[in-house]
């Protein structure tokens, strides 16, 4: 008898983009989609249509985009967001519409003020307004795992009547433990009329951290869609991690007995794009996909490996795209060591391209003893922001002095939109607020700094550094990253990435120029 299939969606670009401090553009959440394509996920729930211009923008390129994958948008059980998010996926190859709504007491109460039957009646009519749309709806009730479970079961009855094809037990709080969750979906597959009809899915927050654990017992207990975000991103302490299920199912087969349709070589492609694009660090030890997962350190241990991996290994890196690293890039490599190192990363490059990275990568091999494969994954981020972010200022300077009795001072020369080179400068509580300071009186506009972010690319003294920049300007949230082996000269690159994608918003909107007069 065949296996059931397992399907997954992922929900990185809308529960994950709630995460505390993450915000990404239109592009990059296309460029995440674009690989999540490629990791073969089953459903993209690509954002949440009515909350944002910008996230009606994002679902609808993805959904016109993307190819194989459903496309889903999360909507409120308000018509309303129900229309916008049909009008957002309807062009994808396979619409889905995804209407939510609270269904404990404490949230529906407290949060909703309503009644339970006034609840129970806009989960009906959503339903139905959805599926005159769309054959494809999922239905979430919010906390279901603290919900009584007499209403749930009639929610989930009076929802699967009135169309949904996919219900999904959200664990919104993070607040089942595995072996009660397993016996709420065992309930509900013998209680609920009609749930055999549909899909039975979840949703687990990863609070007490247990999302992953919750998640793989529902599957035991018949769930047959699991949501969770890329590397465990999400809400507060995240979603269930995508990888560490999907590993679990393909690792553990001989026990799960169900197939999946996840290309498993793509898992760690896409975390380190997450990673990049959110400026959100992967813990070192972290399953899978962190830096240590596959890194033996004790004798014993090493000893095992070196005779036959399986003995400390219970999956092969191989398995997950971890790419072998057989060859050292540095100061002395050529181009084609470069190019083939790239393919192994999974960049296949025109011979012009080839050509500017390898200027990008001798520059920075000079100031490294060793390039990694983290570096080149950041000097590939940074061509690709080159050429399609909106450039109105580049930088062609920086220059700071700092210390513990002095003031920090920074000193910016920027090139502007039409070649005129502008220079400023500007004290600051710290070398960092000195050159955004800097940056702003050249630029003639001020923006409050919301979010900063550095991360190492690896663990030397001459490591890359990242960093991620949050700012707010008349309402507006704009973020920016930039990589130097210098923090403060890559504080500069995020700050200016950053002031150009607001620059890029408001000659959009037709807001008038801000700007200053060049030297
Ligand atoms: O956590 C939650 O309940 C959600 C729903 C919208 C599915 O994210
Ligand atoms: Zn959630």
């Amino acid at each position: 008898m065949a296996n059931d299939r397992v399907k997954f969606l992922d929900t990185t670009l809308r529960d994950g983009e709630q995460s505390a401090g993450i915000g990404m553009t239109v592009d990059e959440k296309l460029e995440i989609a674009m690989q999540l394509q490629k990791l073969r996920v089953d459903i993209i729930e690509a954002g949440f249509a009515a909350s944002s211009p910008g996230d009606f923008r994002a679902v609808n390129n993805i959904a016109r985009e993307v190819r194989g994958p459903v496309i889903a948008s999360l909507a409120r059980a308000h018509p309303n967001d129900v229309d916008q998010a049909w009008e957002a996926v309807k062009v994808a190859e396979s619409p889905r519409i995804h209407v939510f709504l609270s269904s404990s007491e404490i949230q529906v109460l407290h949060q909703l003020r309503k009644n339970r039957e006034e609840v129970m009646e806009m989960a009906v009519s959503m339903v139905e307004r959805a599926k005159k749309h769309c054959s494809d709806v999922e239905f979430s009730p919010m906390d279901a795992t603290r919900t009584d479970p007499e209403y749930l079961y009639q929610m989930l009855e009076a929802v699967i009547r009135a169309g949904a094809t996919t219900i999904n037990i959200a664990d919104t709080v993070g607040y089942a433990i595995p072996s009660s969750f397993a016996q709420l979906l065992r309930d509900i597959q013998e209680k609920v009329a009609g749930v055999e009809k549909v899909t039975l899915s979840v949703h687990c927050h990863n609070d007490l951290g247990l999302a992953v654990s919750n998640s793989l017992a529902a599957v035991e207990a018949g769930a047959r869609q699991v949501e969770g975000c890329i590397n465990g991103i999400g809400e507060r302490a995240g979603n269930a991690s995508l990888e560490e299920i999907i590993m679990a199912l393909d690792t553990r087969k001989d026990l799960f007995k169900v197939d999946i349709g996840i290309d498993t070589t793509q898992i760690y492609p896409t975390s380190r794009l997450v990673s990049r694009i959110t400026g959100m660090a992967v813990q070192a030890n972290k399953a899978v996909v962190g830096e240590n997962a596959f890194r033996h350190a004790s004798g014993i241990h090493q000893d095992g490996v070196l005779k036959d991996r399986s003995t400390y290994e219970v999956m092969q890196p191989e398995r997950v795209g971890v790419p072998g690293n057989s060859l050292v890039l540095g100061k002395l490599s050529g181009r084609a060591g470069l190019q083939s190192r790239l393919e192994a990363l999974g960049y296949m490059l025109s011979r012009e391209e080839i050509t500017n990275v390898f200027e990008s990568f001798k520059m920075l091999a000079d100031k490294k003893r060793e390039v990694t494969d983290r570096d080149l994954e950041i000097l590939m981020d940074e061509e690709k922001r080159e050429s399609t972010e909106p450039i109105s200022y580049t930088l062609e300077q920086v220059h700071f002095s700092s210390g513990d009795h002095d003031i920090p001072t920074a000193t910016i020369r920027l090139i502007g939109p039409t070649g005129e080179v502008f220079t400023d400068a500007s004290t600051g509580n710290g070398p960092v607020d000195a050159v955004c300071k800097a940056i702003d009186r050249v630029i003639g506009c001020t923006s409050k700094l919301t979010g900063f972010n550095v991360q190492s690319v690896d663990e030397g003294l001459d490591s890359v550094g990242t960093v991620t920049i949050r700012i707010e300007n008349a309402g507006r949230t704009f973020s920016g990253r930039g990589a130097s082996t210098d923090i403060i000269v890559a504080s500069a690159k995020a700050y200016l990435s950053a002031v150009n994608r607001m620059l890029g918003a408001d000659e959009e909107a037709n807001l008038p120029a801000v700007g200053s007069t060049p030297d």
